[in-house]
């Protein structure tokens, strides 16, 4: 979320990824430019800094110069369940540290977000064109209501190695692996200012609803933390044995 979670990030993604062991780090990145959307810049600093992948979300096109990158990259994604006239794709295969490969979906839910289609029309070819790559598949569902996230998760047990939500910047505490071997949490929370409206200044945040009235946003700064989930996984089923919040106080 803006500048404070890209500080953030590009501090210590490194060295937690070093601590942690971690194989392959997607970050969800559509919050990334000043709170909405995100550039060409800062994916290709996202990148740099130690995301193998970026997913984005309902706010993906709020830059309009992304179109076209999106259109070349083979890292960084929007949901998939976009009009087919949409610039870039849903999936993403990305090679991990230890050699082997993760593909990486983005799909958007539909309450508050109006995709074009369902996630559930597309849900079930993409992550079979996934594992036809990689044993390895991680779902980024990109989606506002908690039971649409939990009943896609449920949907893919078994068939993916993980299906994590983005989208309201609050960590769930429901992070676990369902019966079939696929990691869950139904969000992974936000890399950013805490001590805000979900990643806002406050005071602007109250104005808005309290008067109903434009107010232009800012992005907040205090209480940044970085947030997200680890999973640990068996390379060759890409089933999962773990998934645990990530939740690190910045700086
Ligand atoms: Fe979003």
């Amino acid at each position: 979320m803006g500048a404070p979670g890209r500080a953030a990030l590009e501090a210590r993604l490194g060295e937690l990824r070093a601590e942690l062991d971690i194989g392959a780090c997607v970050v969800n990145g559509e919050n990334a430019a000043d709170g909405v959307g995100i550039t060409p810049r800062l994916a290709d600093r996202l990148l740099a800094v130690g995301a193998d992948a970026v997913t984005l979300g309902n706010h993906a096109f709020r830059r309009t110069e992304i179109g076209d990158y999106l259109q070349a990259s083979d890292r960084v994604i929007r949901p998939a369940n976009t009009s087919s006239t949409t610039p870039g794709r849903g999936l993403a295969v990305v090679p991990t540290s230890n050699g082997g490969w993760l593909a990486v979906v983005n799909v958007l839910g539909s309450l508050f977000l109006h995709p074009a289609i369902s996630m559930f029309e597309v849900i079930d070819e993409l992550v079979a064109t996934a594992r036809a790559e990689t044993p390895l598949v991680l779902v980024d569902v990109h989606a506002e209501a908690t039971s649409e996230k939990i009943a896609l998760a449920r949907w893919l047990d078994g068939r993916v190695t993980a299906v994590v939500g983005t989208h309201t910047h609050v960590q769930t505490s429901d992070a676990h692996v369902l019966p079939g071997g696929t990691a869950f949490i139904t969000d992974a929370g936000m890399t950013g200012p805490h001590d805000s409206v979900i990643g806002v200044e406050s005071d602007l945040a109250i104005r808005r609803m309290r008067t109903g009235m434009p107010v232009r946003f800012a992005t907040a700064q205090g209480g940044v933390r970085i947030e997200g989930a680890v999973i640990e996984c068996d390379a060759e089923s890409g089933l999962a044995s773990s998934i645990s919040p990530l939740r690190v106080p910045f700086p």
